[in-house]
């Protein structure tokens, strides 16, 4: 969105803001779950989980019986300052405020013309009543966001765009079409914010759930804040569009698509963007000093360019296969043709065909192959 978009810039806001911020965004009064109590054993449960309900109250013998739902506050509380008492603030719970609070800055400082976008990356929190289903809900993750500030009378047709690239992305790196699809929010599930909300969902283990939101905001945010955009003709408070999306669920989800049992070996086949390292380098013997020296040289080069991964233990039939669990796209082993020829075998994690390369084009076909 920031690279590669002119319309969109990239911001770093802060965690902790002054709690007015929350007020005002409507999160300290607004920004709630429903809580239920298991008058057993008093453990606590979000009223809307119906799956999660269930799940409990087959581990009493009795019959469960539940307290009235009462609205819980998902804001974290932080205590700052060195005057006692110390001052309440809150750790962010979407960090969506950030973008709204520093919006002057950003049509000041980057001239931005509506219709135009703010995109973050960061660190959200909440005190979460039931965290769970591994990294899928916590009480501290990351958010990737992005608010697009437009026309109020071409809201829709945004919502309508930003619905379509979204859920494009995530199938261009590798999410199944058939494990996605998009679920629009009735008006009582919707955020105090939220106009118009719609889900991506993907058909997880545990049934499909929600990783990223596509919002009308509408012009909520601003208005709270008492914000507004002066152009060069006009001057008046935008509509919001935005693509909130969650980066633990997405990869959670990215995994489970790549993960591959074959005959003999586990293969994680990650897109090469998502992977963490894109290449492996092996001597094929490592008491063989020439060849791990040459390996070294070949793994110093190509760490300068990607994140390269090494490995000289056991066998390199086990290296292999360490690195498709891992999901390295390539391997490239130096053996004794290397000192030779100066060429190396590379392995394709995906068809685990081998080739021989030039080492002095390896960069260039690996960039070319990454692509
Ligand atoms: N700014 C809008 C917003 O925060 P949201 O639907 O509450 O909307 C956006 O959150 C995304 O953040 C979700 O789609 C999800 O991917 C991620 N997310 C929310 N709560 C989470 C949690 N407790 N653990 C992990 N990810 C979470």
């Amino acid at each position: 969105m920031v690279k590669f978009r002119s319309d969109i810039v990239g911001i770093d806001a802060s965690i902790i803001m002054n709690p007015t911020v929350w007020e005002k965004s409507g999160h300290v009064k607004e920004f709630t779950d429903p809580l239920i109590e298991c008058k057993i054993c008093h453990q606590r449960f979000r009223a809307d989980k119906a799956e999660e309900i269930k799940e409990h109250e087959k581990t009493h013998k009795e019959k469960v019986s539940w307290t009235e739902p009462k609205k819980f506050n998902l804001l974290l509380e932080a205590f700052v300052g060195v005057v006692e008492p110390k001052e309440k603030a809150y750790l962010r719970g979407e960090i969506t405020q950030g973008a709204f609070v520093n919006f002057e800055n950003v049509v000041s400082s980057t001239r931005v013309k509506i219709p135009f976008g703010i995109a973050q990356i960061g660190k959200a929190f909440r005190n979460e009543i039931t965290p769970g289903n591994f990294t899928y809900r916590s009480r501290e993750f990351e958010q990737m966001e992005l608010e697009y500030f437009v026309h109020e009378k071409e809201a829709d047709k945004w919502f309508k765009y930003w619905k379509k690239e979204r859920i494009k992305w995530y199938q261009s790196l590798g999410m199944k079409k058939t494990n996605l699809r998009f679920r629009n929010h009735e008006t009582h599930e919707r955020a105090h914010y939220a106009r118009e909300a719609e889900d991506i969902e993907y058909k997880a283990p545990f049934g499909w759930s929600e990783f990223e939101g596509i919002h009308n905001r509408g012009d909520y945010d601003l208005s709270a804040h008492n914000l507004v955009y002066k152009g060069e003709s006009e001057q008046f408070t935008p509509w919001v569009i935005e693509a909130s999306g969650g980066v633990d669920r997405s990869a959670l989800f990215f995994l489970i698509d790549a993960y591959h049992e074959e005959k003999d070996r586990i293969v994680l086949k990650l897109h090469p963007k998502l992977a963490p390292y894109k290449v492996a380098v092996f001597p094929l013997l490592a008491n063989k000093p020439e060849l791990v020296l040459k390996a070294q040289k070949i793994y110093d080069d190509l760490k300068k360019e990607f994140n390269t991964a090494w490995d000289d233990r056991g066998n390199i039939g086990k290296r292999y296969f360490a690195q498709d669990e891992a999901g390295t796209p390539f391997c490239v082993t130096v053996d004794f043709n290397t000192l030779e020829d100066d060429t190396v075998t590379v392995r394709d994690r995906d068809t685990t065909k081998q080739e021989r390369v030039k080492v002095s084009n390896l960069s260039a076909h690996l960039t070319f192959k990454l692509a």
